[in-house]
């Protein structure tokens, strides 16, 4: 999978850009706060429809501009896939909801962009994915087996309005919530019951991966385990979905006491984690902050070799500013699995990437918005 064009109007520092990456690896460079992770936002947009560092759309809006003569932004993307030549726009305007368009044709809703334009971004917070709590190791899962089923992102997110409507009624329902939250239940449990069996398809696949990788950086002194935790058992009824459900709907008749008083649901797939051991040993609690980022660096190659594998094309790379979070032999291998797929990255530097052995790419200097060719 390759991009061939990006185009921005008013979006973030970009009031203009064309940018034609290599295809192979692109490098921007460039001081702090000038543009750099901008274009790989945008990038981002055209394969989630949504930014990877805010949920306010009205931010990606170059400030100044949002009550300008058809005002909002653009960002245009041309992309070769194994399906063939693809364009995706996606248009905001301030305090509208995005309009996004596959092909010239507007979709009517964001799950369609699903699998058009798989990316992996690696960001410098990535690496922290282990130190932090659930919510971002369960973005992680999300993101992912989205990309590569996009019938998971529609079912993920009906989870989430069915979800916030049980809260709703947690909250302010009257006297007779409890009998309408029989109705509710079911709702969720369905939707929860496909959410945890693609969590637990994914989290097998992955798991092989990651240990064989880990592997390798940890030259064979760590063993790496990753699995789901869900947060409502399965045992081994996993395959069976009516099975499945059933637990869910168990757990959350079991919980209702406590979350009527609480107010919110406290069991289902929002609640979700994935554990990572090494040797045994929960990484989280007892691992030292050099085992943590070799853990998430093994997680987020094994998320690229995964998705070569299952879509039987290479994703579009997208490493933000992470050359300088990592010795030169983590570098080693993250630049040993990245080659051979389109890849922009960015830093502040160009020696950081002479010095990791880099000389094949071409480089961009972004300042103050624009990118212009070294
Ligand atoms: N909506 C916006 N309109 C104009 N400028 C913006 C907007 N949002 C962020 N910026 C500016 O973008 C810059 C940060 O861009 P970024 O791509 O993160 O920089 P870096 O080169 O460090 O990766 C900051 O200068 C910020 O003020
Ligand atoms: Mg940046």
């Amino acid at each position: 999978m390759r991009v061939d064009k990006l185009k921005l109007i008013n979006f973030r520092t970009y009031k203009s850009l064309s940018f034609l990456p290599s295809e192979g690896l692109t490098v921007i460079t460039g001081e702090n706060a000038q543009g750099k992770t901008n274009v790989l936002e945008a990038l981002f947009m055209c394969a989630f429809g949504r930014s990877h560092r805010t949920s306010k759309d009205n931010d990606l809006i170059a400030w100044g501009t949002e009550n300008e003569m058809g005002g909002g932004c653009y960002i245009g993307l041309e992309l070769h896939s194994r399906s063939g030549s693809h364009n995706i726009e996606i248009k905001m305007r301030p305090g509208e909801k995005k309009k996004i368009f596959i092909d010239r044709a507007q979709a009517e809703r964001t799950g369609e962009l699903m699998g058009m334009l798989n990316v992996v971004m690696f960001a410098p917070e990535d690496l922290s994915i282990i130190k932090e709590g659930p919510a971002e190791r369960r973005r992680f899962l999300d993101m992912e087996i989205s990309q590569l089923k996009p019938s998971y992102y529609c079912n993920l997110q009906r989870y989430n309005s069915v979800l916030k409507q049980r809260n709703a009624l947690l909250k302010d329902g009257g006297l007779d919530r409890a009998k309408q939250l029989f109705m509710w239940n079911e709702q969720l449990a369905m939707c929860g019951a496909k959410i945890m069996q693609d969590r637990l398809e994914f989290m097998d696949i992955l798991s092989g991966i990651s240990c064989e990788l880990h592997k390798n950086i940890s030259s064979s002194k760590e063993t790496l385990d990753v699995f789901y935790s869900p947060s409502v058992g399965f045992a081994d009824d996993m395959g069976d979905i009516i099975k499945v459900k059933e637990k869910i709907i168990t757990a959350l008749e079991r919980a209702e006491e406590t979350d009527l008083i609480r107010c919110y649901t406290s069991v289902g797939p929002h609640r979700d984690d994935i554990t990572v051991k090494i040797n045994g040993t929960d990484v989280r609690a007892f691992g030292s902050q050099g085992q943590k980022r070799t853990a998430a660096l093994s997680l987020k190659l094994s998320e690229l070799e995964l998705i070569k594998r299952i879509s039987l094309e290479k994703p579009v790379l997208l490493l933000d500013d992470v050359l300088s979070e990592l010795d030169d032999m983590r570098q080693r291998f993250l630049l040993e699995s990245v080659s051979g797929c389109q890849c922009i990255l960015t830093c502040t530097s160009i020696d950081s990437v002479r010095k990791a052995g880099l000389n094949d790419f071409e480089e961009y200097n972004c300042k103050m918005g624009y990118l212009t060719k070294v």
